[in-house]
């Protein structure tokens, strides 16, 4: 029985969710539920004082007229700050405990594989954020407010009713849950569509996010129409998927219309046939009905709690999708750190894929030794940038070793590893704050003098020109800067950081030949004190390397310095012929 399976794997869930989640909450939770026994109390009392005044009224006693207005205006003054106290209690719980889960869910998508963050579309990790949580934290409110409330006012109110009619109570008791078994039926219908309609939300904010980031190119192409259609193909599945979702939980209220009117005529025939043949005093009949339309909202809200908590699991259980994911590359066991490397790298005979992808790497070797500026050179897509990704490890080679100072990049935490290198991406990626922060970030700690320094080294010279200077935002991915000038940040960023392996990915690609030619001359200064591994194709910027190596289809193919392999005559020559003319 799938149903069986899909049901206790749901309540593995939960109660690893409670426990992770709500457990280290439980102060407010107890105090919620404190003041929830302080509300079902007063509806005891409601039922009891109506029940006395129709006596009294009924045989013409004073008391209804002063004694009944005092007791409810007293269990009112009781009644409504209890209501809100536990509100606010709950609240509170409920919101810290979601904050501590959107901690560790960013924690670890940040702090995991990268393979992970390039798999999926960002939009979709980012509508884990906003929608997920959204119903995680409705589900826990539900359950902290309802569990608590709604169960103890119904068994104050069933209490009451035993004590006042014990047959009739039995009677409802049984009749009542049979009643209850769609609604949990409808329940698990909403956990379904809410499923896939949370998946497709993730989808709809990748498309958006896309569109609005390509707007660039969006214009330029005229490509309104096309982006129109996508999103409109997307609202309308989003509109399709949350009816199903709507569909579900809108049967839900009119069910339970039927099962209560159904109860309060079924109590009339009843309870009126126990009245009338003197079996109980009208006073309590009307005192039964009083606690029957106090405990019904409470049951109702307890009806719609299943679909509710649904969605919140549905969500829970894509959110643990990623907790749960082991780590690919992580740090070994007792991996050592290392301190500060000379600076050797070496690639041994490095093979690596993708996932799900032709070989990048095929055998690939090379090595630069302490202090050498060595370049790397070849066709896009020759398996430049991977080289680097696996050298940070962002990835793990398949077979050979990637080597620092002669450890297995595996071998060493990754934090060591990673402070011993820094790069300049291919994007030349800025975060939206100040140019000052954003090359400051490059070493953490880094004086005003340092930052002026590596900017003075990295061609910065605009910087002052800039309205707002060296506050000046950069925008979203540096969109204020141009692609010249967000470069030289970049390398201004790399190079106030201390580590001994620079890793230039096409740093320089978008920069006027002047500019290029001083960060040539701040690069040579370096000689000898870090090293510098440059992925370039202007190759006037690389004829004074060391040593070049010439990538192609993910393995070398040449090696040597640039008069070697001039004279070799081979695809660098080749290469060199073609740029000059
Ligand atoms: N994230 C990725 N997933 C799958 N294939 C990739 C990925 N990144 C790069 N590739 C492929 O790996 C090969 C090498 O890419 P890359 O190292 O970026 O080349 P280069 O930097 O030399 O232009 C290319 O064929 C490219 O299509
Ligand atoms: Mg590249």
């Amino acid at each position: 029985m799938p149903d069986a399976r899909g049901a206790s794997r749901q309540k593995r869930l939960s109660s690893r969710f409670v426990r992770d989640w709500l457990k280290p909450q439980l102060g407010w939770f107890a105090l919620g539920t404190l003041f929830a026994a302080l509300m079902a109390t007063c509806a005891f009392g409601y039922s009891y004082i109506i029940s006395l005044a129709t006596d009294w009224l009924k045989d013409g006693d004073l008391r209804v007229m002063w004694l009944a207005p005092i007791v409810i205006v007293a269990l009112v003054l009781v009644r409504a700050p209890a209501m809100y106290g536990q509100t606010q209690a709950n609240n509170h719980g409920v919101q810290k405990a979601v904050v501590k889960l959107q901690e560790a869910l960013f924690a670890r998508l940040i702090g995991g594989d990268f393979a992970r963050l390039q798999v999926k579309a960002s939009g979709e990790y980012v509508s884990q954020f906003a929608n997920d949580m959204v119903l995680i934290r409705e589900a826990a409110l539900r359950v902290a407010t309802n569990l608590a409330k709604s169960t103890l006012t119904i068994l104050a109110a069933v209490a009451y009713m035993l004590m006042t009619d014990w047959l009739l109570t039995v009677v409802l008791l049984v009749v009542y849950p049979i009643a209850f078994m769609p609604v949990i039926q409808l329940g698990n219908r909403v956990r379904k569509s809410s499923q896939r309609a949370q998946e497709q939300a993730g989808e709809l904010t990748a498309v958006l996010n896309e569109a609005f980031q390509g707007a660039r190119t969006v214009k330029a192409f005229g490509l309104e129409a096309y982006q129109n259609a996508r999103a409109s193909a997307g609202f309308v599945e989003r509109a399709r998927l949350y009816m199903k979702v709507l569909r579900a939980k809108a049967m839900v209220d009119p069910f339970l219309e039927v099962v209560g009117g159904l109860a309060l005529a079924g109590l009339f025939a009843f309870a009126g046939w126990r009245a009338l043949a003197g079996d109980i005093t009208v006073g309590e009949l009307v005192g039964i009905i009083a606690a029957i339309g106090i405990a019904s909202p409470e049951v109702r809200a307890l009806g719609t709690l299943n679909a509710v908590v649904n969605e919140g699991l549905a969500a829970a259980t894509r959110i643990y999708a990623v907790l749960d994911e082991p780590q690919g590359v992580a740090d070994k066991p007792g991996a050592k750190a290392i301190g500060r490397a000379t600076g050797r790298v070496q690639f041994e005979t490095v093979r690596f894929s993708y996932p799900g992808a032709d070989p990048a790497l095929k055998g690939l070797a090379l090595e630069a030794l302490p202090g050498q500026t060595v370049a790397v050179v070849g066709p896009s897509g020759a398996g430049k940038s991977t080289l680097f990704s696996l050298l940070m490890r962002l990835y793990e080679a398949s077979d050979g070793a990637v080597r620092i100072d002669g450890h297995d990049v595996r071998d060493v935490s990754m934090a060591s590893l990673r402070a011993n290198l820094a790069l300049v991406s291919q994007d030349a990626f800025l975060f939206d704050t100040t140019i000052l922060e954003n090359i400051a970030l490059g070493r953490p700690g880094a004086t005003e003098a340092q930052i002026r320094i590596a900017a003075e080294a990295a061609a910065c010279d605009f910087i002052p020109a800039l309205p707002g200077g060296w506050n000046a935002p950069v925008g979203e991915g540096g969109r204020n800067l141009s692609g010249g000038q967000r470069q030289r940040i970049a390398l201004a960023r790399a190079l106030v950081s201390d580590a001994p392996v620079l890793l230039l990915d096409e740093a320089t690609s978008a920069l006027d030949s002047e500019s290029e030619a001083r960060i040539q001359q701040a690069l040579a200064g370096l000689a000898g004190k870090r090293t510098v591994i440059v992925i370039a194709h202007r190759l006037a910027t690389v004829r004074r390397a060391d040593r070049i190596f010439v990538m192609d289809s993910g393995a070398v193919a040449e090696a040597g310095s640039h008069d070697d392999l001039m004279a070799l005559g081979g695809a660098y020559a080749r290469m060199v012929q073609h740029q000059l003319t």
